[in-house]
């Protein structure tokens, strides 16, 4: 970023400092969005470009070189470099996100900017809409525009890119960390209507040895949509049936929607009226909308009292044996609101035996096409915080992230062990919380390649238990592209396969053969990663930091900067999926040289390739990825799910030139002991001395594994095998 010469002190802003890499600026009076956890400390300062505050706006833009680069943004479309589009902070239910869209799910506003010699990183602290121009209207300049006057601008200052994700962590304190049985693979559809189709699925997989840890339950296993109630009709042996798949170690994972069902009797709408829950509307009644039940109240997220109601609802859930939620529709959401129907309704009886012209025509069928999530819905409804009233519109990005705040602290209070909770829509600071899948993606090539370049964004927000729909949610997958989706989402540490009603049937056993054995396959290696993944996550949950990167957040060179089909995983992985229909490989970019994973269960096969560009085959049945040079990669024998893991022989893949190690981090899988650092580390190192021979060392506090097995690979593609007894 180069300094702007110029500063323009405003007159309501005052400066801080937080910790010695990170410095903010408040303008005006911000509204408490708690997403920073550490302390202010006001001091004088200058900033070095000139932000406009004037009616109503806050705004900035900065000059960006040919070189520069612009990383983050959360998940949103566009490629891992955001340079060239345009995009909007605004949580956004948007099922059918092509390329023209700027707002999605979440609103992430944390972005590095990054020129030849510098990185910088940006935080805007504010729960509204802002909009980024990252290069689209002139080529050199980003321009930021927020909707309000009262925000905190942080800048992250000093070292690389991923010193700055950090330091950026380091102020919005550590992330969610979901039990292991949370990186299990997980079946969902909008569409299993009963629990003979629950069990169904669940016989299947069974009887097809395709491992699984949960089943999603949507929105039919409730009845008439209402958060909280079971349809006795559809599920009328509902606990018994998450107890019995429990004790096979397959978890139920139901839904709860953000809207709460307007009808008398219904204890959650009864208790919501009784306590004030609901959010007002401009004459101080609960604000009607209307979501899947039909008309709906939506609670007040951001009240305490509002939370704590709320999230003690949970345990109707819990109680009956649940351990997980997918909190939905919490953008919110919304299909109309009385007022846009109405007047849809009064123009469409006022053109009744009317001869329309094309404008009244399209005037006329926008009031219903376009009825739903409609701008002027967030400023019919309000919020109180510290006894100020806010339109939704002001604090809209605060108001899923509190709802998942609420289902947090109840499934906290109502379960002794670990949860799974994720949610839709999301802001920073919400990641304390919970995870989070990406949305209504679709069926389409391009949705796979855009699951791959969010990781990163995601990961710099500080959410790291995410993933999206794989196969697609909405449209027809074709075989093919599940597949390749399997081989991308195995990765991943949310892994769940979910697709909309009416859609083609998307489950991995639900196409022809040899696909059903290919994604078979896929998910066993997935089980087969799996020490390594929940290992790489208890890490970055102590650490922070990047569990997935660019390959430009490594090396230098515009090659690496432009590879954004390729993504290093850990330290230790390079995964380079196709993302392309009717390919039987793909061109590779090594900057450096490293080992090609064959991850096939039968055999697992190390072959060196030399660094530049190189032509990899991948078919449909491969699972292929690259190990970095001196690194090492701790795998297992896959199992049907989590609850069955045997790690009595801990497996290790290496390609070792000198010397390479890797602690491997584990724990019980589900108590909060990793808080206080409780956990079993297990130290590998290979050490190759000159003469060609190895040393090998294992230390570890780990109670069940007894022997590692390593394959290792050196820099003339040699493999050994040596087999180590722990304690011997
Ligand atoms: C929303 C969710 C989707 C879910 C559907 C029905 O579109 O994003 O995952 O299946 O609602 O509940």
């Amino acid at each position: 970023m180069q300094a702007v010469a110029q500063v323009k002190m405003e007159a309501k802003m005052k400066a801080f400092k937080m910790t010695d890499a990170v410095r903010g600026f408040t303008f005006g009076d911000p509204v408490p969005t708690e997403t920073v956890i550490l302390e202010k400390q006001y001091r004088e300062d200058t900033l070095p470009f000139s932000v406009e505050v004037a009616e109503g706006k806050g705004r900035f833009s900065l000059p960006l070189t040919k070189e520069d680069r612009v990383y983050g943004l959360g998940p949103n479309l566009g490629g891992i470099n955001k340079r060239g589009r345009c995009y909007e902070s605004y949580c956004t239910d948007d099922p059918l996100h092509h390329e023209d869209k700027t707002t999605l799910y979440g609103a992430h506003n944390f972005f590095v900017l990054e020129d030849a010699d510098v990185a910088t990183g940006f935080f805007i602290d504010f729960p509204g809409r802002i909009r980024y121009d990252v290069g689209f209207t002139a080529m050199e300049t980003i321009t930021v525009e927020i909707s309000g006057e009262d925000f905190d601008l942080y800048l992250i200052e000093g070292g690389s890119i991923k010193e700055i994700v950090r330091s950026f962590h380091e102020i919005i304190g550590k992330s969610y960390m979901p039990p292991k049985w949370g990186l299990g693979y997980f079946q969902s559809r909008w569409g299993y209507k009963t629990e003979e189709e629950v069990q169904e699925v669940y016989e299947t997989f069974k009887s097809q040895d395709i491992p699984l840890d949960g089943i999603y339950l949507d929105l039919d296993y409730m009845e008439d949509f209402k958060d909280f109630s079971l349809s006795k009709e559809r599920f009328p042996n509902f606990k018994k049936l998450t107890q019995e798949l429990k004790e096979e170690g397959v978890r139920l994972i139901p839904i709860i929607d953000a809207g709460v069902k307007v009808e008398e009797g219904y204890n959650i709408y009864e208790e919501g009226i009784q306590g004030d829950h609901f959010v007002k509307d401009a004459e101080g009644k609960p604000y009607v909308a209307a979501v899947w039940p039909g008309k709906v109240h939506f609670p007040d997220f951001l009240k305490k009292d509002t939370r704590t109601w709320f999230g003690d609802q949970y345990k109707m859930l819990t109680d009956l044996g649940i351990d997980g939620v997918w909190n939905d529709m919490n953008e919110p959401a919304i299909f109309y609101d009385e007022t846009a129907l109405q007047e849809g309704v009064d123009a469409a009886m006022a053109a009744k035996g009317e001869n329309l012209g094309v404008n009244a025509f399209f005037s006329l069928r926008d009031k219903f096409m376009n009825i739903g999530n409609k701008e002027e819905y967030y400023r019919r409804f309000f919020h109180t915080i510290e006894g100020k009233t806010y339109t939704n519109e002001a604090v809209h990005n605060l108001y899923g992230y509190n709802m998942t705040v609420s289902a947090s602290e109840g499934l906290k209070k109502h379960l002794q062990k670990r949860h799974v909770l994720i949610s839709r829509a999301s802001a920073i600071g919400m990641h304390r919380y919970s995870g989070l899948w990406t949305g209504d993606n679709s069926s389409w090539w391009s949705h796979l390649s855009l699951n791959l370049r969010m990781m990163p964004a995601l990961n710099m927000s500080g959410f790291y238990y995410v993933g999206a729909d794989t196969g697609g949610f909405g449209g027809q997958v074709s075989g093919e592209l599940l597949t390749r989706w399997l081989q991308l989402s195995v990765f991943t540490p949310l892994l769940r396969n979910h697709s909309a009603l009416g859609t083609r049937v998307q489950e991995p056993y639900a196409f022809h053969e040899p696909l059903v054995s290919y994604n078979r396959a896929q998910i066993k290696r997935r089980y087969m990663l799996l020490p390594y993944l929940y290992s790489e996550m208890l890490k970055v949950h102590e650490k922070g930091g990047l569990m997935f990167s660019p390959l430009a957040f490594e090396f230098f060179g515009q090659e690496a900067q432009e590879a954004e089909d390729q993504m290093l995983l850990g330290e230790e992985l390079m995964m380079a999926p196709v993302v392309e229909a009717n390919k039987k490989g793909r061109y590779v970019y090594l900057p450096e040289s490293m080992a090609l994973v064959d991850f096939d269960m039968e055999e697992v096969t190390l072959t060196k390739e030399s660094a530049g560009v190189t032509y990899m085959t991948y078919d449909l049945k491969d699972l292929k990825f690259f190990l970095r040079r001196n690194r090492l990669l701790p795998f297992t024998l896959p199992v049907g799910n989590v609850s069955k893991e045997d790690l009595t022989t801990l497996r290790v893949l290496g390609y070792v030139d000198t010397e390479a190690s890797y602690t491997l981090y584990d724990d019980d899988g589900e108590s909060y002991g990793y808080e206080e650092g409780k956990r079993f580390e297990t130290h590998l190192q290979v050490r190759r001395l000159e003469d060609g021979e190895l040393t090998i060392d294992v230390q570890s506090t780990h109670p069940k594994i007894q022997t590692v097995i390593f394959t290792l690979m050196d820099d003339s593609g040699d493999i050994r095998i040596k087999e180590v007894q722990i304690g011997l």
